[in-house]
């Protein structure tokens, strides 16, 4: 059973190490709202070294460091590369915002309860790629997506939050993907704020919310706010 650390309640702002593979808006949204936040990104890892991602962290000052998958024999020894370099800035929480590798297990196990993903796609449907045209496809009427602890499996961890948009009549992957952007920032953004603040800890195959196992997703409303749903009275 693995329990998150707990931030410590010295004025040191709450680390983030920040994984990105390409373009890098979910990391933008993270250094713009860091300031305001209560956190830092003291670091952002990438397995491309074109990866604007690194560009975006170097204007905002932040080290950015690239490996390439290529020069390893194994993931593990790719994985470890990477994570070496990620655990010389100390981070609280490794945050996988557009990282498209699969993590190998001992990278995960190593940092149990302290890795975070955004997926595109209101998990557990559409775990993997393409997700925006597999729910339009499979006719689903809403899409979204989900912020979650990282485990072994993929995109299979204890979820934290989700954003959740309807899909319109016409929509192609392109718009789809396009008009829940925005709506992952925010929820990567408050669901990091969260976590930041001391609210929220993996447990295991849960999720603790002040304490109290989350039932339910939390649930990015309108306002821009994580919202706690309501819990189902008991009969
Ligand atoms: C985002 O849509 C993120 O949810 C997705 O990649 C995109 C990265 O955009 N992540 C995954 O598909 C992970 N399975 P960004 O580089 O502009 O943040």
């Amino acid at each position: 059973m693995h329990e998150s650390r707990v931030p410590s309640p010295e004025s040191r702002p709450f680390r983030l190490a920040v994984l990105a593979s390409g373009r890098g808006s979910n990391l933008q949204a993270l250094l713009d709202a860091a300031p305001t936040r209560g956190f830092a990104i003291v670091g952002v890892f990438s397995d491309h070294a074109d990866a604007p991602a690194l560009a975006r962290a170097r204007v905002a000052g932040v080290p950015a460091v690239a490996r390439n998958p290529k020069a390893f024999a194994t993931r593990e020894a790719f994985d470890t590369a990477l994570f070496d370099a990620i655990d010389v800035g100390m981070p609280d929480l490794v945050v996988c915002a557009g990282y498209l590798r699969i993590l190998s297990d001992a990278a995960v196990l190593r940092h149990a309860g302290r890795i975070v993903n955004i997926h595109p796609s209101l998990l557990p449907k559409y775990p993997g790629l393409r997700t925006h045209a597999r729910a339009i496809a499979a006719g689903d009427t809403e899409h979204g997506a989900s912020v979650h602890y990282v485990i072994p499996a993929l995109d299979a961890g204890p979820l934290i939050a989700q954003a959740r948009l309807p899909i319109l009549p016409g929509d192609t992957p392109a718009t789809l993907a396009e008009r829940l952007l925005p709506r992952e920032h925010r929820l990567l953004v408050e669901a990091v704020t969260w976590i930041a603040a001391g609210r929220l800890l993996q447990h295991g195959s849960a999720v603790l919310l002040d304490s109290r196992p989350l039932r339910t997703p939390l649930r990015l409303g309108a306002d821009d706010r994580l919202i706690e749903p309501a819990e189902t009275p008991s009969p």
